[in-house]
């Protein structure tokens, strides 16, 4: 049982530095805008975990070189469009919906057909998100009931499109973005907020992309065919790893944590915004600004006393990610706690929301759904002494994380399984919680 891991004891109080894992989001533009840009483009600090291994793999199936010199990866980019593609290409995104739908953005002039596959977690997700607006764009898909496997076909005859991106994903308001940038005139989406990585990034490379902030909404155009240079990027740590380490210090007694140089952008955040409104004190210093991002280390102590929350909505798709481990502290906190509206929960690497709600039963937390919508029942001095395993949650790295942190902080006897899952996104998440005192089997 070498892929299971077993936790029997809570974590000791701990007073640590910590660095994370690189930001996942961060480093898979940096990898496709990079095979897009005119020259030798140089990353540092890339996450090397498996959707990004997967992500330069892609670029390099297209007919993209790289190589890995020192720390720094070098990309060879020779400008938009300049795939190389070989007939019968298959492109395999792994557990990757952030490459799969990215990539296909960047596939809408291609002349020969590309088949895109994944594994068996993302073959269950929903594609008709992005398959609707590139058939608006004119490119030819392929698909059995909007999932993988997708066939897709470029064109020379693009037309630029206006999109309402109702949803709030950034997957979908970047894919389109990326299919803007191969298609000539001015694209125009209508988008709900959602992480803006890309937006910043094609900025920071001096490309004609313009935000017009609306109320709730904003308005992005794209001119599209024109060329930008290679860059240089240092990639920051991933707020979504950090979070994890936010809540096992926050429900870990007499304890204190830095976490340094973490992307702090303001459409990642909502996991700070939410836990210091139930009662937390996290706070960022040493604020800085790199290439249009921010970032800042995160100081959080302990917290004995939380409370409740009512979670507007609009904070939603700014903690997306980050959800099921809000949840563990709803768990703890005085009070009933309500999230509204979190029906995309369902349409990630699991389905998080059902799988959530049936983790807090486990635990023998109180919680009420209507449809997307749920109440959890705080018990400030839940403790767990039972026997939990934890298994059949199809490889989802963040339910092995929400995992590990509830064993830490609450007790019980933890068999966990699927521990590969941590390479999707945090490698070295075991080998911190190790550093920290963690009695990991
Ligand atoms: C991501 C966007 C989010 C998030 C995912 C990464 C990205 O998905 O859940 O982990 O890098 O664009 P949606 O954009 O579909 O909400």
């Amino acid at each position: 049982m070498a892929n299971t891991i077993s936790i029997k004891n809570k974590l000791n109080s701990f007073n640590k530095k910590i660095k994370v894992s690189s930001d996942k989001s961060i480093s898979i533009r940096s990898v496709l805008l990079a095979s897009q840009a005119v020259g030798i483009s140089k990353i540092t600090n890339l996450l090397e975990s498996e959707d990004v291994l997967n992500s330069l793999k892609t670029i390099k199936k297209l007919g993209i070189n790289y190589s890995k010199q020192g720390n720094v990866y070098v990309i060879e980019g020779y400008g938009l469009n300049s795939f190389n593609i070989k007939k019968k290409t298959k492109l395999n995104a792994g557990n990757s919906g952030t490459l799969a739908r990215l990539i296909l953005g960047l596939l809408v002039k291609s002349k020969v057909k590309v088949k895109l596959i994944g594994d068996k977690s993302l073959s269950k997700r929903d594609f008709s998100r992005v398959i609707k607006p590139l058939k608006l764009f004119g490119v030819n898909i392929k698909s059995k009931n909007n999932l993988l496997p997708i066939e897709i076909l470029g064109t020379n005859f693009l037309r630029p499109i206006e999109y309402n991106e109702y949803i709030g994903s950034a997957q979908v308001k970047t894919c389109i973005i990326f299919s803007a940038l191969n298609t000539p005139g001015v694209t125009k989406i209508y988008s709900k907020s959602s992480r803006n990585h890309t937006e910043l990034m094609l900025k920071f490379l001096n490309y004609p992309i313009k935000i017009i902030k609306k109320k709730g909404y904003e308005i992005i155009v794209v001119q599209g065919l024109e060329q930008f240079k290679s860059f240089k990027y240092n990639i920051p740590g991933d707020i979504s790893s950090a979070s994890f380490f936010i809540v096992l210090t926050l429900l870990s007694k007499g304890s204190k944590i830095i976490i340094q140089n973490v992307n702090v952008n303001p459409t990642r955040i909502g996991i700070i915004n939410i836990l210091n409104k139930m009662g937390a004190n996290i706070k960022l210093k040493n604020k800085k600004n790199y290439n249009g991002e921010e970032m800042a280390d995160i100081y959080v102590k302990s917290k004995n006393k939380l409370k409740a929350i009512n979670c507007p909505s609009k904070l939603n798709s700014s903690a997306i990610d980050e959800f099921l481990i809000i949840f563990l502290v709803a768990a703890k906190a005085k009070g009933v706690s309500k999230f509204k509206d979190l029906g995309e929960m369902n349409k990630k690497e699991s389905k998080r929301l059902d799988l959530a709600i049936k983790f807090l039963k486990l635990i023998g937390i109180k919680v009420e759904r209507y449809k997307n919508d749920i109440q959890i029942y705080g018990k400030p001095n839940l403790i767990l002494s039972k026997n939990y395993q934890m298994k059949n949650f199809l490889k989802d790295h963040r339910i092995f994380f929400l995992s590990c942190i509830t064993a830490l902080t609450l007790g019980g006897k933890w068999k966990i399984h699927d521990r590969d899952s941590i390479n999707t996104s945090f490698p070295d998440f075991l080998k911190i919680l190790k550093r920290l005192g963690a009695n990991i089997n």
